[in-house]
C-alpha cells in the first residue's frame, strides 16, 4: 500500500533551483516547507506555490531542527528533505579571505550535514528520503572553484558514508540521493559571465533548472546514491579523476571552451 505524501522541506528554496524543486514537491502532493536564509524570498516562493515559509540558516543546527519540528507539527510526518542551499564564490583559494572560504564550507558542507542529521532524526520511525544537491564539482577538480569543490566533495563523502552508517546500524527505510549537476542557469551564475574563474561552470551545455528538477523527480521515484546531470559529463568527470594528471592536463582546454561559451552568452545579451 503506498502512503499519501506528507511533509517535505527544501533549503535555499527562495530562488533558483530550490524554488523549482519546491514546486515539484508541491505538485507531487507534499506539504512543503520552503526555507531560505532570505526570509522575504522564502515567503514569496511559498505564497506562489501554496506552501509554508520559514527563515532558516542551514549553518545553524538549531534553526534546521526547528524547521524539521515545524514540518512534522504541520504535516504529521517528514517524507523528503532536500539540502539545496549553496554558495559559490569563485577564484583560487589563496585569493579568498578566510571568511569566504569558511562560508562555502559551512553552507555547502555543514548545511548538508545539519539537514541530513535533522531529517534522519525524524525519519527513523517512518522512513524517508534525503536528496542532497551537490555538483559535478563534488566529483572532480574544478579550476577557479577549489573551495567550492572541496565543500561539495565533502558533501558527497558525508552522504555516502552516512548511507553506510545506516546500513551498518540496521536502520532501513531511509534513502540518501546525491544529485550532481553541471552548470545551471540560475542566479548563482547570472553575475559570472565576465568572471574567468567560473569558466568551467560554462564549459558544458548550460543546464536549465528544469533539467535538474527532472533528475530530482527521477530519484524521488527511484532513490539513487549518485546521479550526474548530464550523465555524459559525469562520466568525463569520473574518468578525469581516474587519471588525475591527464585530467589536469585537459583543464586549460576546458577553461578556454568555457570562456568562449561565456562570451557567446554575453554577445547574445
Ligand atoms: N547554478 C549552478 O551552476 C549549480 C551547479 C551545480 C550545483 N549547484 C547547486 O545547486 C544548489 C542551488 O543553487 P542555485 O543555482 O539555485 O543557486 P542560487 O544562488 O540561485 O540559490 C541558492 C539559495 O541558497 C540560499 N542560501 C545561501 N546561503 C544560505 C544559508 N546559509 N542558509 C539557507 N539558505 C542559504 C540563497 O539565499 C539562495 O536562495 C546549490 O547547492 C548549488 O551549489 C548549482
Amino acid at each position: 500500500m503506498t502512503r499519501s505524501p506528507a511533509g517535505a522541506v527544501v533549503t535555499g528554496a527562495g530562488r533558483g533551483l530550490g524554488r523549482q524543486i519546491a514546486r515539484l514537491l508541491v505538485a507531487r502532493g507534499h506539504h512543503v516547507l520552503v526555507t531560505d536564509l532570505d526570509a522575504a524570498s522564502a515567503q514569496a516562493t511559498a505564497d506562489e506555490l501554496g506552501a509554508t515559509a520559514m527563515a532558516v540558516d542551514v549553518r545553524d543546527p538549531a534553526q534546521v531542527d526547528a524547521a524539521r519540528d515545524a514540518i512534522i507539527a504541520r504535516a504529521g510526518r517528514l517524507d523528503v528533505w532536500v539540502n539545496n542551499a549553496g554558495v559559490l564564490v569563485t577564484g583560487p583559494a589563496w585569493e579568498q579571505d578566510p571568511a569566504t572560504r569558511r562560508l562555502m564550507i559551512e553552507v555547502n558542507t555543514l548545511g548538508t550535514v545539519n539537514g541530513t542529521v535533522a531529517a534522519i532524526g525524524a525519519m527513523r520511525e517512518g522512513g524517508g528520503h534525503v536528496v542532497n544537491i551537490v555538483s559535478l564539482a563534488g566529483l572532480t577538480a574544478v579550476a577557479g572553484e577549489a573551495v567550492y569543490a572541496a565543500s561539495k566533495h565533502a558533501a558527497i563523502g558525508f552522504s555516502l558514508s552516512t548511507m553506510a552508517d545506516l546500513l551498518v546500524a540496521g536502520i532501513s527505510g531511509i534513502d540518501i540521493s546525491c544529485v550532481c549537476p553541471d552548470g545551471i542557469w540560475t542566479p548563482m551564475l547570472y553575475d559570472k559571465l565576465n568572471d574567468p574563474a567560473s569558466a568551467l561552470s560554462f564549459s558544458g551545455k548550460l543546464l536549465q533548472p528544469e533539467d535538474v528538477v527532472e533528475a530530482v523527480r527521477k530519484v524521488l521515484d527511484k532513490p539513487r546514491l549518485v546521479t550526474t546531470v548530464p550523465r555524459r559529463r559525469g562520466l568525463v568527470a569520473r574518468l578525469a579523476d581516474l587519471a588525475p594528471r591527464l585530467g589536469l592536463a585537459a583543464v586549460p582546454l576546458v577553461v578556454a571552451q568555457g570562456r568562449r561559451a561565456q562570451q557567446r552568452l554575453l554577445d547574445r545579451g
